[in-house]
């Protein structure tokens, strides 16, 4: 009786769950009932200018995904067969597909043990008179430092491809992440800040950038002949559905931003005691942690736990986790491209064997963070 009740049944908690409101139902609706229901539409337009507007950068192409984000992006650079971009090892495999797939000769940075963006002194070391470009990207928490960046690249010329797919509301100094790139990409899959199911967004103040980004998520439609293509290109169009949605969705960013941040403190408030492990602190002289993820790096290796270990414990309980990253290094689809070759990933290695990230869903309950933490902390003795 009490199983067919359900009270039996032990609480379940996902890592993420996107967050629908009714006047985001609204919103679509309406675009559905308008008949606009392919990229034809002014749902798209708009998601693009409320976009641009929001990121401080002049323009706006709505894409399908981030990952086809970044391919539009590294393409709409020109960049020739051999040129070098320097790409973080500890990342999303799209970074370097992007630049893979334009045939660069991608030059991989390590991460920090504890920053999990790329080491600015790594990257200084892998500049070279061939470098043309940098995939700059945000890594679950603290920004890329972005700004001294752009200080070496502008001196050297190396154009800035920013990532900002997790880091949409995150500010650096103050400005927005996704506003500093010479080109910037996001991303709106169902985990991030805002949703549009499947989705990303490429924003530039750079004119040419612009043109060339919306000719080639288009197939690169001729512009003389329609169907007389300019270019080896995609459809990479988003709909005006998922813009409906988007534009919803962005008008609460602030919002969604500040619940993160109160969902991360709750965490860190009852993590950060625990030596062994290590929580991203709440704010640095740089940045406010948004908390895009709750992520954990296991510090004790005496312990015998290692990220799979404690995921299996932790689901035991009922709560979901993801592991962090797998880097590039170790990839094997990447292995015939040698693009780690004679060089070490010290803590890329590291982290992937022990970072995790917990629940972070925007309805948690400070009651359920404390569930959470004190399963955490009795499996990692304090
Ligand atoms: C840093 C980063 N870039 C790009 C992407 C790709 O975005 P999408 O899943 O929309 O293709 C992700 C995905 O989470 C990401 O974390």
């Amino acid at each position: 009786m009490k199983k067919k009740l359900g009270l039996n049944k032990k609480k379940f908690f996902p890592v993420s769950m996107p967050d629908v409101t009714r006047k985001d139902i609204i919103a679509v609706n309406k675009a559905l009932k308008a008949g606009w229901i392919s990229s034809e539409g002014p749902e798209v337009k708009k998601f693009e200018k409320n976009f641009s507007k929001y990121i401080g950068h002049k323009y706006a192409v709505a894409v399908s995904s981030g990952t086809a984000a970044l391919e539009v992006a590294v393409k709409s650079l020109n960049l020739k067969k051999g040129d070098e971009i320097i790409v973080p090892n500890f990342t999303i495999i799209s970074n370097a597909l992007a630049s893979i797939k334009q045939n660069l000769k991608i030059k991989l940075v390590d991460c920090g043990k504890f920053d999990w963006n790329m080491d600015i002194s790594q990257i200084k070391k892998n500049i070279s008179k061939k470098t043309k470009a940098i995939i700059a990207t945000h890594i679950y928490n603290f920004p890329l430092r972005i700004d001294l960046l752009k200080k070496i690249c502008k001196k050297k010329k190396i154009i800035i491809i920013e990532d900002a797919a997790e880091a949409l509301g995150q500010k650096l100094n103050k400005k927005l992440c996704g506003s500093y790139g010479d080109i910037s990409t996001f991303s709106f899959y169902a985990n991030k800040q805002i949703t549009t199911g499947e989705g990303g967004m490429i924003t530039t103040n750079n004119k040419k950038l612009y043109e060339k980004s919306s000719s080639l998520r288009n197939l690169s439609f001729g512009k003389k002949d329609r169907f007389n293509h300019d270019d080896i290109a995609w459809n990479y169009r988003m709909t005006n559905i998922q813009a409906s949605l988007g534009i919803s969705q962005l008008k609460r960013i602030n919002q969604i931003v500040r619940t993160k941040q109160k969902i991360g403190l709750e965490y860190y408030k009852r993590l950060k005691n625990n030596s062994n492990l290590y929580i991203p602190k709440i704010k640095t002289k740089y940045a406010k942690n948004i908390y895009w993820v709750v992520a954990i790096l296991i510090l004790n290796k005496k312990l015998k736990i290692d990220a799979k270990k404690m995921m299996n414990k932790l689901k035991n309980e009922g709560i979901a986790t993801r592991p962090f990253f797998w880097p590039m290094n170790k990839q094997k689809i990447l292995k015939k491209y040698n693009i780690s070759k004679n060089a070490s990933f010290p803590n890329s290695n590291y982290i992937c064997k022990y970072g995790l990230y917990l629940p972070s869903s925007l309805k948690l309950k400070t009651s359920e963070i404390n569930f959470i933490c004190s399963k955490i902390n009795k499996i990692l003795k304090k």
